[in-house]
C-alpha cells in the first residue's frame, strides 16, 4: 500500500534561521548531490524571511521549500500574516498548517486549519496538516478519537483532487526526544489510513502520512520503515545539515 506513495522528508526549522543558516542548505545540497539520488522528496520549511533564498539555493539539488503557516486570506488588513499565495510567488511549494504550536500559541482551531489548507492549494501549494494528540488524551484513551476528529475537521475534501499530506505528530513527542512504540505509530497511522479511505475511497490509499515528533538519526530507518509511515517532519534534527542528511537517508 504504502510502497505506491512516493516517500517526503521535510524539516520544519520552525523560529530558527537566518541567512547565515543557509549555510547549512548548501551542505545539505553538497550531500545530496554527491551520493545516490534521495529516495525522498526533500523539504525544509524555513522561516518566512528566507523561504525565497532557500528556494533559489535548493533548488539546483533538488530541495524544494515550504512554509511554516499561512493565513485564509488572499490579501487584506491581517498585519504580521502571510498569504499562501505570497509563499508561492516566493518558490515555496509546500506549506505546513496546524502545527500543534501554531495550534495551541495561536488558538488555530480545525475549521481555521481546514480554510488555511484550502488557501494553500488555492495557491498552488502542497498542505501539510497536523494533527495528534496530548500525553493526557493518549493516558485517556482518546488518541483515536481526538485524531479522528483533527483529520474530519482540518482535512478539506480538496484532499481528493488535490495533493494534500497529513503528518501524525504526537504533542508529547514533538521536542521531548520520546517518541510512541512502533506498534503504537503502526497502529495510529493504519487507523488514519482507514479514515482517509473511509472518507476519500481510493483516493485515500495515496495520502501521504508522515510521522513528526523527535524523529533522529538514531530512530529514523525503524520508524520510516514502518506500514503507512510515508515519510517524517523533522524538527530539531533538521537544523543540522548532517543530521538531517542521515534522517533522508534513512528512508
Ligand atoms: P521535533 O519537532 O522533531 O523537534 O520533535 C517536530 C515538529 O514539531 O514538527
Amino acid at each position: 500500500m504504502t510502497a505506491t506513495i512516493s516517500p517526503l522528508i521535510a524539516g520544519n526549522w520552525k523560529m530558527n534561521g537566518t541567512r547565515a543558516s543557509l549555510d547549512e542548505l548548501s551542505a545539505l545540497a553538497g550531500m545530496l548531490t554527491s551520493g545516490a539520488a534521495p529516495r525522498a522528496i526533500v523539504v525544509i520549511c524555513p522561516p518566512a524571511t528566507i523561504v525565497a533564498a532557500a528556494a533559489r539555493q535548493g533548488a539546483p539539488s533538488g530541495i524544494v521549500v515550504g512554509g511554516q503557516d499561512c493565513h485564509v486570506e488572499v490579501s487584506g488588513a491581517y498585519t504580521g500574516d502571510i498569504a499562501a499565495g505570497m509563499l508561492a510567488d516566493a518558490g515555496a511549494q509546500y506549506v505546513i498548517v496546524g502545527h500543534s504550536e501554531r495550534r495551541s500559541g495561536h488558538g488555530e482551531t480545525d475549521e481555521q486549519i481546514r480554510m488555511k489548507a484550502i488557501a494553500a492549494i488555492g495557491a498552488g501549494l502542497k498542505p501539510i496538516i497536523c494533527i495528534g494528540e496530548t500525553e493526557a488524551q493518549r493516558e485517556a484513551g482518546d488518541a483515536e478519537a481526538v485524531v479522528a476528529s483533527q483529520l474530519a475537521g482540518s482535512v478539506p475534501d480538496a484532499a481528493e483532487n488535490h495533493e494534500v499530506n497529513i503528518a501524525y505528530e504526537p504533542i508529547w513527542a514533538i521536542g521531548t526526544g520520546r517518541t510512541p512504540s512502533n506498534e503504537d505509530i503502526a497502529a495510529m497511522h493504519a487507523f488514519i489510513r482507514q479514515k482517509l479511505v473511509d472518507r476519500f475511497g481510493e483516493k485515500g490509499l495515496s495520502i501521504r502520512i508522515l510521522y513528526g515528533g523527535s524523529l533522529k538519526p538514531q530512530n529514523a530507518r525503524e520508524i520510516l520503515s514502518i506500514e503507512n509511515v510515508n515519510g517524517g517532519l523533522v524538527g530539531g534534527a533538521s537544523l543540522l545539515a548532517s543530521d538531517f542528511y542521515t534522517i533522508i537517508s534513512a528512508v
